[in-house]
């Protein structure tokens, strides 16, 4: 089966042509358009740039995707698409895309969930992983544990009360003056201070983002905001707008080490109690090398399989959407003409609730 599928849920214009045969996925082409040169400008995304940002991008992506598979649109099987959670304007313009392309191909629609969609992108390169499992999201806009009992249903036993995990990582990226969006540099600058330094004796001491011991619940707001004083006391100390290059590296190597030491240690909690024998992580974050090794060794001490999808399919694609697709597909869950796109994940729920109750 051919599966086209289309994302569109934050700054990245995607586009993808993958093909599935008994779960396992090939990438025929995965385009994506991104547009964080046009967001660095005002230090994040700017909802109404980005609607318009895809509006502009949509067509061609999808031109591309379809030229790179090497396909003709008559091959196509489904499409599918992110429909939630995410910005409502850029959601509508991968939504209304969609819902053209496959009533022209008169093709079932799939509606994605974006979180949904990041887990999925582990399919497509472990094709021995099956659910059960248990899921750790870690993206620009969720930091969140799933079990995952089968292909379609995403239980939630903990989440962050407060900012996400990547958010933390670019507010503290931009105070640092960091290119927007902060992770990856924040990688980089951490990997420097590991290099240097005892990761067990951290320069800074930071507040832990994980939430009692009772849940499984995060919050990264309280340790943002204590990052984001000491960068301006450090700053004020020195009378300097400009901090040395070793207290950068050091405040993002500590950061880093507090952020994967929270999410390690409620990872072991969750998996103990759960029992599960395999996590996957995914999501924008999940490319950070720290937090990947973190996680691979809280695998292996609590000898659970780990799955992560490769650097690429981490980030927002839309090869992801098209295997999250396919399982809904064979779940039986397809939307109609009437498809909307809906910001939050509770509304997203609801609206796939009333298609499972209609089967
Ligand atoms: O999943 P994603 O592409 O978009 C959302 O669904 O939010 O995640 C984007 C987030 C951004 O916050 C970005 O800074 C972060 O992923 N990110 C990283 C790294 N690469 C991307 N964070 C830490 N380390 C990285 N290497
Ligand atoms: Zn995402």
């Amino acid at each position: 089966m051919i599966l086209f599928a289309v994302e569109s849920s934050c700054d990245e214009t995607s586009a993808a042509v993958v093909k599935a045969e008994d779960g396992r996925f090939t990438v025929l082409s995965n385009i994506i358009s991104s547009q964080i040169a046009i967001h660095a400008l005002y230090g994040g995304v700017v909802p109404e740039i980005a609607s318009r940002a895809h509006c502009e991008a949509v067509t061609n992506v999808a031109r591309e995707a379809v030229r790179e598979a090497g396909i003709e649109l008559s091959e196509i099987d489904a499409v599918a698409v992110t429909f939630a959670p995410g910005l409502i304007g850029s959601l509508l313009v991968g939504v209304s895309f969609a819902k053209s392309l496959a009533a022209v191909l008169n093709v079932p629609l799939v509606p994605v969930n974006h979180i949904e969609g990041h887990v999925a992108a582990a399919y497509i390169e472990h094709e021995a992983l099956v659910p059960p499992y248990l899921a750790l999201v870690v993206s620009g806009g969720h930091t969140s544990l799933y079990r995952v009992p089968d292909y379609t249903t995403f239980e939630e036993i903990g989440a962050s009360r407060d900012d996400a995990c990547g958010e933390a990582f670019d507010k503290v990226g931009r105070v640092m003056g960091l290119p927007y969006p902060g992770g990856a540099a924040m990688d980089k600058l951490a990997a420097e201070y590991f290099a240097d330094n005892d990761p067990e004796k951290p320069v800074f001491v930071f507040p832990f983002p994980a939430v009692g011991d009772e849940t499984f619940d995060f919050s990264f707001s309280g340790l943002k905001t204590a990052v984001i004083n000491t960068i301006h006391n450090e700053k004020q100390k020195r009378k300097t707008d400009e901090l040395p290059d070793e207290i950068r590296r050091a405040i993002a190597g500590c950061f880093t080490k507090t952020v994967c030491d929270g999410i390690s240690k409620k990872l072991s909690a969750a998996l103990r109690e759960t029992g599960a024998s395999t996590l996957v992580m995914a999501g924008g974050v999940a490319a950070n090398s720290h937090l990947r090794r973190a996680v691979a060794e809280t695998c292996r001490r609590r000898k659970t399989a780990f799955c992560v999808p490769s650097l690429p399919l981490c980030g927002d694609n839309a090869a992801m959407i098209a295997a999250a697709g396919y399982h809904l597909l064979r779940a039986g869950i397809t939307a109609d003409a009437s498809l909307n796109a809906f910001a939050s994940d509770e509304a997203a729920e609801d609206y796939i609730a009333s298609l499972a109750s209609c089967r």
